[in-house]
């Protein structure tokens, strides 16, 4: 079960040129491509035929032709052509929604009148010249969706699964505060002078140890916003005031769930240091991307032990956050299908 009436990514924008574009959404084959204006289109990936993926087609001008017996269909999904027949039949394909934002190429899943684009995330300073942002990227991740979210609302993970990255003294066991919130759940805790964890020792702009924030925040449908802050140590905690020093650091990630043993994670940085500087754009990217590569092998294990597990499993103190964060998703997706 997913939520429908909501946006999902379902491209980094730079992944949509002339090619046709195969992807799997909440279980429904879309081809997106490019029109000669620049706008991208997403259409059902189903020829009305005999049900070829069109994406196994090619694009001819603005159209898709499928790559059985030639049938052309236009960017509004509509038949225009048949070439082994005179008549064109009355068929029209399902098309979907799409925003191009924030570098991401947005779908929506649902009911085609209630789109509306001001719904999709803001991201603040997003074009603010003073903010440096990483490229990004995407990855396909065997496992349910859910269990990224949980692990994104998990700080304390990282002591295990992230040793030689975002691991330091007291990530494994500084309390948590959960909020809860109309559309998202925020697990997070301020540690206190510890030293930087390796990610980020020389990005900080100070030496010595550091006051640091997690805040893990998930936002329905399963954006998954991961706010980090480094000051130096004695400057920081709930009433802070960031001097230059402080290092901000968010990670955005995005979950589109492939169907229910599949999810694509797209993701990029932002941060307030080093704008002008690629190389450390691009070490920041690498360290995230490996990052990731730890929790797909985590995660890709759990999906396989909860589907098939024989005994009894049981919740631990940590998991307060994703906990509720389920019981918000469950509600929405039961609210959408009254
Ligand atoms: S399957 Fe597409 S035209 Fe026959
Ligand atoms: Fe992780």
């Amino acid at each position: 079960m997913f939520l429908k009436n909501t946006w999902y990514v379902a491209a980094l924008s730079r992944d949509i040129g002339d090619k046709l574009v195969a992807r799997i959404i909440l279980a429904e084959k879309i081809v997106l491509y490019r029109t000669s204006n620049k706008t991208i289109v997403a259409l059902e990936d189903a020829c009305p035929h005999r049900k070829l993926p069109l994406s196994k087609g090619r694009k001819i001008g603005d159209h898709i032709e499928c790559g059985y017996h030639g049938m052309q269909f236009d960017c509004s999904g509509a038949c225009v052509l048949a070439p082994t027949q005179e008549i064109v039949p009355r068929v029209k394909i399902k098309t979907y929604p799409v925003v191009e934002k924030w570098g991401l190429v947005w779908i929506w899943m649902g009911d085609v009148d209630a789109a509306d684009a001001s719904k999709i995330i803001e991201i603040n300073n997003y074009h603010n010249p003073s903010w440096g942002i990483t490229n990004g990227g995407m990855m396909e991740i065997n496992s349910n969706y859910l269990w990224l979210t949980d692990n994104l609302l998990d700080p304390s993970h990282v002591a295990w699964v992230h040793r030689s990255s975002f691991s330091a003294p007291g990530t494994d066991d500084t309390p948590l505060q959960t909020e809860v919130f109309e559309d998202g759940v925020v697990a997070s805790r301020w540690i206190f002078n510890q030293p930087p964890p390796p990610f980020y020792a020389d990005v900080v702009k100070f030496s010595g140890h550091c006051d640091r924030l997690q805040h893990y925040e998930v936002r329905l449908p399963s954006i998954c916003i991961n706010r980090s802050i480094f000051t130096p140590a004695g400057t920081g905690g709930e009433d802070h005031n960031l001097d230059d020093k402080a290092y901000l650091m968010i990670s955005y990630n995005f979950m589109t769930p492939i169907d229910n043993d599949r999810t694509n994670y797209y993701w990029f940085q932002h941060y307030n240091t080093d704008v002008d500087d690629e190389t450390i754009a691009n070490r920041l990217n690498e360290g995230a991307k490996m990052a990731f590569n730890e929790d797909r092998e985590i995660l890709e294990a759990v999906h396989i032990g909860m589907t098939g597990k024989t005994t009894r499993n049981i919740n631990l103190g940590i998991d307060a956050a994703s906990l509720r964060y389920r019981q918000l998703l469950d509600k929405a997706i039961s609210n959408e299908q009254q």
